[in-house]
């Protein structure tokens, strides 16, 4: 049998201590797959005496993980410690120029210096495997990198973050408040150490930005991402979305437009009868579609210790079945040296439909004056629907429009107007419409 794979971990948070007990409790298991022992020989984290539900008595303990990947005898270098920069980006970069494997979950720190560190990789002739990075236990990273080779990408889009699926699961199925859900989020482990992450959009912008750059062969371009999160949306607009046959997802998109490529990530209204509206809680799902394949959905779990170990450990399995001097394939699917810079759409020219939510004050003309500023900017309108705002309301009532489709441009022209018209009495509710079957 080949000499055993000697794996050290630098982070034994909720994610590391899951990796850790997978390899000892399937190590017969992963020896038969892979021909070779999986050993983890080193280990770094904070505290050395927390009790992790595995013994990690015979691996090496190093305070620097930087230094575990440098110095420590390993073969496979597994960064859980998370963040963009500081120790895990150190460490990432020191396991590679030392010309050690990498396996990491962490997609803020891809999102950031990908393609960085895949030129490193690639001059050293080393795996950088990240299935972990994007929507979890998923393998969309393996099916995109390696499954799809001539395709070409028109659109990737997803739920790439459990908490936000989680939170407008539960929102609407059980009329609970957004607040009421995100604890209870965070009770279960789903979200990140700072949950405006999540529910701001920004965890799905990362890993949105990882396929944007394998789908389209793109550099990363983590910064140019439209970016709502899901913290403004209300019962109102769930119940208004659920009346009209459509359900709100926090989706990543990236799609190929005649004038470039755009990201975004927002609250998106889907059909109702959509396979990807049927995807519940903490689950993820990705839907690619290409020129050869059609649409491909991903679903599986997306965010949780045993879902991200599952993903980090395949990556682990994939390097020890790796031959030896085999030249290792491309980190984003083709050289890094050959990734296009990033040609921005811009978002005022999106197209689609859209659902505007309005809370107007109950007068002669509001209506019409609505109408005329829809007319004006050129806006068909597929519904106009008005109720009363609740019991209390008085003299307000919610007015909901869904458009056919148009511009972002034209859109904002005409809230901005019917605005200044002064008939609202409250912030407008504008979500976008996304084709989806
Ligand atoms: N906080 C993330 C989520 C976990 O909720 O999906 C994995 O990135």
């Amino acid at each position: 049998m080949a000499e055993a794979l000697r794996v050290g971990i630098a982070g034994l948070g909720t994610v590391g201590a899951s990796v850790a007990r997978v390899l000892a409790d399937k190590a017969a298991e992963l020896t038969r797959q892979c021909g070779r022992d999986l050993v983890v020989t080193a280990v770094s984290a904070r505290n050395r005496g927390r009790d992790r539900g595995v013994d990690l008595g015979k691996a090496q303990w190093f305070d620097d993980p930087a230094e575990l990947a440098r110095k420590a005898d390993i073969d496979v270098f597994v960064e859980l410690i998370g963040g963009e920069d500081g120790p895990a980006l150190g460490a990432v970069k020191a396991a590679l120029e030392a010309g050690r494997h990498v396996v990491t979950a962490n997609k803020a720190l891809l999102a950031r210096h990908g393609v960085a560190l895949a030129e490193i990789a690639e001059k050293k002739g080393v795996l950088l495997n990240y299935e972990a990075a994007v929507a979890g236990g998923i393998p969309v990273i393996k099916t995109m990198r390696e499954a799809m080779a001539g395709n070409s990408v028109t659109r990737v889009f997803g739920i790439l973050n459990g908490t936000c699926n989680y939170i407008l699961t539960r929102m609407e199925a059980e009329g609970l408040s957004f607040d009421a859900c995100l604890k209870e989020a965070q009770r279960l482990g789903y979200a990140e150490a700072d949950p405006t992450f999540d529910i701001e959009g920004h965890d799905t912008a990362h890993k949105l930005s990882i396929l944007t750059s394998l789908a389209f062969g793109s550099r990363i371009a983590a910064d140019d991402i439209y970016l709502e999160g899901i913290s403004n949306i209300t019962q109102a607009d769930i119940r208004a979305a659920g009346e009209l046959g459509y359900r709100i997802k926090l989706l990543g998109v990236a799609q190929k437009t005649e004038s470039g490529i755009e990201q975004r990530v927002h609250p998106t209204m889907v059909p109702t009868s959509s396979v990807i509206a049927q995807v519940h809680g903490v689950t993820n799902a990705v839907a690619i579609e290409t020129d050869i394949l059609g649409e491909l959905l991903l679903s599986g779990p997306g965010a949780g210790g045993n879902a991200t170990a599952s993903a980090v450990v395949g990556d682990i399995a994939d390097i020890a079945k790796s031959r030896p001097g085999f030249q290792h394939g491309p980190v984003f699917g083709r050289p890094a040296r050959e990734l296009r810079p990033y040609k921005k759409a811009q978002m005022r020219s999106h197209a689609g439909g859209y659902f505007i939510r309005l809370t107007v004050h109950d007068r002669i003309g509001v209506f019409a004056a609505i109408a005329k500023r829809m007319a004006d900017n050129e806006i068909s309108l597929e519904s106009i629907v008005q109720h009363s705002a609740g019991p209390e309301a008085g003299s307000q009532k919610t007015v909901v429009l869904v458009t056919h489709e148009t511009t972002e441009a034209a859109v904002r022209k005409a809230v901005e107007g019917i605005t200044k018209d002064g008939h609202l009495t409250d912030k407008p509710q504008v979500i976008r419409i996304e084709r989806a079957e």
